[in-house]
């Protein structure tokens, strides 16, 4: 297995939410060869601008952690961008990595790829066992058209690309504009703002009975480091915390960290999405990598961070 230490390491999408805290594992244990490149100057949809980068920069290992990302809403309303960007984005990276001799490739897909209805909790081999969920189809759909790329890639040409699927994320970095962001970030800006102004009730989206895991991004940034030096095969893993909750218990629990004291309220006019979702993570856990931040934990450093930042940055 590799020692990614000694190599050229390419983080795409570091300014993302993943990618920020992979870049930030890899600086703390002292990765010097890191080379990264904002959208503005490359996009990865190119594929000629990816070649001409890949022939220029010649990385030794790749985090593709790069994507279109984003919660119901946009999902909803963005469906070919999220098919297109996503196809384009992993196609180009993969096929450039491995025309340019890279060692070692690792994709970050996501648990949507699962069937909607799949038992629970969710092993990597229930994968295309029945429908997905129409919510998120288009996403869904390209993250596993860039897991089963990375496949072909080693089938045919030996290629080492490996694949997580990680669990919903949070933590520092997290996208809170309530137009595209996901359940966690939009529930702590909300409750802030209704502690902040003193609001009576909060409403929320829902039923609240949907069950969710929710990983903190420093978790997975290690448990891609991990893979990447531990892990060599065609089979995805799953990435996750290992239990979950459901929205109203999350609720209630940044309610808590927030300092919010209103009413929660739940309309159920609007729709849940999947009703379950926590990923079997026996897989990785086996091969020695655990989570190791708890979700109380997670989202009260996660507040402290958006208080520094997004708020002082919205006040300013
Ligand atoms: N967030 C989650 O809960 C979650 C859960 C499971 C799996 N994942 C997976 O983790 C990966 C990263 O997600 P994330 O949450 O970190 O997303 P994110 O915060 O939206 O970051 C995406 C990154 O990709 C970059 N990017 C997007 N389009 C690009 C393009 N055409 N060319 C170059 N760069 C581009 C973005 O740069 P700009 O911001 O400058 O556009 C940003 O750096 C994705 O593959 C996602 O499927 C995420």
């Amino acid at each position: 297995m590799p020692d990614i230490n000694s190599g050229r390491i390419f983080v795409a999408g570091h300014t993302g939410l993943a990618g920020s805290a992979i870049l930030r594992h890899l600086t703390e244990r002292g990765c010097r060869n890191l080379i990264t490149i904002p959208h503005r100057e490359l996009d990865l949809t190119n594929q000629a601008a990816v070649e001409r980068f890949f022939d220029y920069c010649k990385p030794d290992y790749v985090f593709l952690a790069a994507a279109k990302v984003g919660g119901i809403m946009a999902n909803a309303t963005q469906p070919a961008e999220f098919a297109y960007n996503n196809l384009s984005i992993q196609t180009n990276v993969i096929h450039s990595a491995w025309k340019h001799g890279v060692k070692k490739l690792l994709f970050l897909g996501s648990s949507c790829i699962y069937p909607r209805c799949a038992p629970q909790p969710i092993r990597e081999e229930y994968l295309l066992t029945s429908e997905l969920e129409p919510t998120n189809e288009a996403y869904a759909i390209a993250k596993i058209a860039g897991l089963k790329l990375a496949q072909a890639y080693r089938a045919q040409y030996g290629f080492s690309a490996i694949s997580l699927m990680p669990t919903n994320l949070y933590g520092p970095g997290d996208n809170f504009d309530l137009k595209s962001s996901h359940v966690l970030p939009a529930l702590l800006r909300r409750f802030h703002e209704a502690s902040r102004d003193g609001a009576p009730s909060v409403t929320l989206w829902g039923t609240g009975t949907p069950r969710r895991e929710f990983l903190h991004v420093d978790d997975l940034a290690s448990a891609a480091c991990f893979a990447m030096e531990n892990y060599d095969d065609m089979a995805p893993l799953n990435v996750g915390y290992g239990s979950d909750i459901t929205i109203a218990e999350l609720a209630g629990l940044v309610a808590r960290i927030t300092g919010y004291t209103g009413d929660i309220l739940f309309d159920a006019s609007h729709p849940d999405g999947t009703p379950r979702k926590l990923l079997d993570v026996a897989r990785i856990n086996a091969l020695g990598w655990k989570a190791s931040i708890s979700l109380e934990e997670g989202i009260a450093s996660t507040y402290a961070w958006y208080r520094e930042h997004v708020t002082r940055s919205m006040a300013a």
